[in-house]
């Protein structure tokens, strides 16, 4: 049997309406926001990641699906939303749109990543890039709405940790301060970390291998760098959270995967398992780096198969898969016409119906609706047709009564 590739999941029927619950939740809040849906392509030109996410990021030297296509072009299935986003801003001239753009996206993005709880190879993502504002308002605005999302789901133990990254300015200093750090350890750390020193040293702080995270214990911290306009972008963020009464903590070590970003970062960890459900920041200098105009930005994504399993856990019975409102049961020629014609209404009424389409007996037709949770059965036989009367059966008190074989009458019985 073929299975299915490593890192990639089914999901399933009996979890899909899950899916679905948060996604539309996750949805309503953005779009309070005024985040608009954007769908960018699957697949990008390798040079958006490697231009965008940069060239010293474990997702663009470890973990991109890369290949040449029929036409010797480097094609890569997107590892993230954002570098697609801005391509596609920048493409579609959606600056004329007015600023600040507001955009949201729910998408599987693809890393070739070593498999593991929460760590998939082909995962979904619902990410908001807000494109057009340099003002802390516009993070507090997007860090609320992360926060929105596990109040509005009722997760729970859920902490936000926010950091600064500084700038291009800044992080200059920064770095000469982190290579003098790491340079007396430079031969024990790994090749990764080695190509990283000269051109990244910031990316050496997100190795995971655990020789080199004990070698960066006590490295210097770029929040003890940052220049008056980095310092005064956060400790505005601090006082609006602190104002609103938002619980955060400041975590130095936050330094983010992808090399975009600028100023603030965040993410919001589950602390039942420490992974993070969500993790953004400002990027500033992406929009440039792509090609478009000097313009500043900042966003998230979920990690929605992590927020479905914390879900899951806490709210397991909350929500429940759609149930079935009612089962026709028929037997014979005429009364199978007619309760193909009843469903076909009644669906158009907006009622979850289902009828036999497989020329069932009746007694097969009960079992079905009954393992379904029918919670109503009308059975038509050719008695029925000619009277143009039916019994219609409550399933779970077990009372039956008569109706007029007509659609609008069994819509306003049901409803
Ligand atoms: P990221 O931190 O790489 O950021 O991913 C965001 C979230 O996606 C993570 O917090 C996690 O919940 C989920 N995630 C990441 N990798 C995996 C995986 N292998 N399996 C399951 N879930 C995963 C970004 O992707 C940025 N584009 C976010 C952003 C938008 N920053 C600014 N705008």
């Amino acid at each position: 049997m073929i299975q299915k590739p490593k890192g990639t999941r089914d999901i399933l029927p009996g979890e899909s309406y899950k899916w679905q619950y948060i996604e539309n939740t996750i949805k309503e809040i953005l779009e309070n926001n005024g985040m608009k849906e954007i769908r960018v392509p699957a697949f990008e030109y390798t040079e958006l990641f490697q231009r965008g996410v940069g060239e010293t990021t474990d997702v663009v030297q470890k973990e991109m699906y890369t290949f040449l296509d029929k036409a010797d072009r480097s094609i890569t299935l997107r590892p993230e939303g954002t570098a697609g986003v801005v391509r596609s801003y920048i493409e579609n001239g959606l600056s004329n749109l007015g600023s600040p753009l507001k955009l949201w996206y729910n998408m599987p993005m693809y890393r070739y990543e070593n498999v593991q709880k929460g760590r998939y190879r082909e995962f979904r993502q619902i990410g908001t890039e807000v494109i057009g504002s340099e003002s802390y308002l516009a993070d507090v605005e997007v860090i609320l709405a992360g926060k929105a999302i596990f109040d509005k789901l009722e997760i729970p133990n859920i902490k936000l940790n926010i950091n600064s990254i500084g700038c291009p300015v800044c992080r200059k200093k920064y770095q000469e301060a982190l290579r003098d750090f790491l340079r007396p350890n430079f031969d024990k750390y790994c090749d990764t970390c080695k190509t990283r020193f000269e051109k990244n040293p910031l990316r050496i702080l997100d190795c995971k291998e655990e020789k080199c995270k004990k070698m960066n214990v006590g490295a210097p911290v770029i929040l003890d760098f940052l220049c008056d306009e980095c310092k005064t972008h956060f400790e505005n963020i601090k006082k609006t959270l602190e104002e609103l009464g938002i619980d955060y903590q400041i975590d130095s070590s936050i330094v983010r995967g992808l090399d975009y970003y600028t100023k603030t970062v965040f993410e919001f960890i589950s602390e039942d398992d420490g992974l993070a459900v969500l993790g953004g920041g400002r990027y500033d200098g992406l929009v440039k780096e792509v090609g478009g105009q000097n313009t500043p930005a900042v966003g998230f994504a979920t990690g929605l198969d992590r927020i479905v399993e914390v879900f899951d856990k806490y709210n397991k019975d909350k929500i429940k898969n759609l149930n079935m409102k009612l089962y026709i049961a028929n037997i014979g020629d005429r009364a199978e016409i007619i309760a193909t014609k009843i469903a076909y209404e009644l669906r158009a009424l907006g009622i979850y119906v289902e009828k036999d389409i497989c020329s069932r007996s009746i007694n097969a037709q009960f079992k079905y609706a009954n393992k379904k949770n029918a919670e109503y059965v009308l059975t038509i036989g050719d008695t029925e047709v000619e009277e143009n009367k039916a019994k219609i059966k409550n399933m779970n008190t077990g009372i039956e009564e008569e109706i007029n074989l007509n659609t609008e009458e069994i819509y306003k019985y049901l409803s």
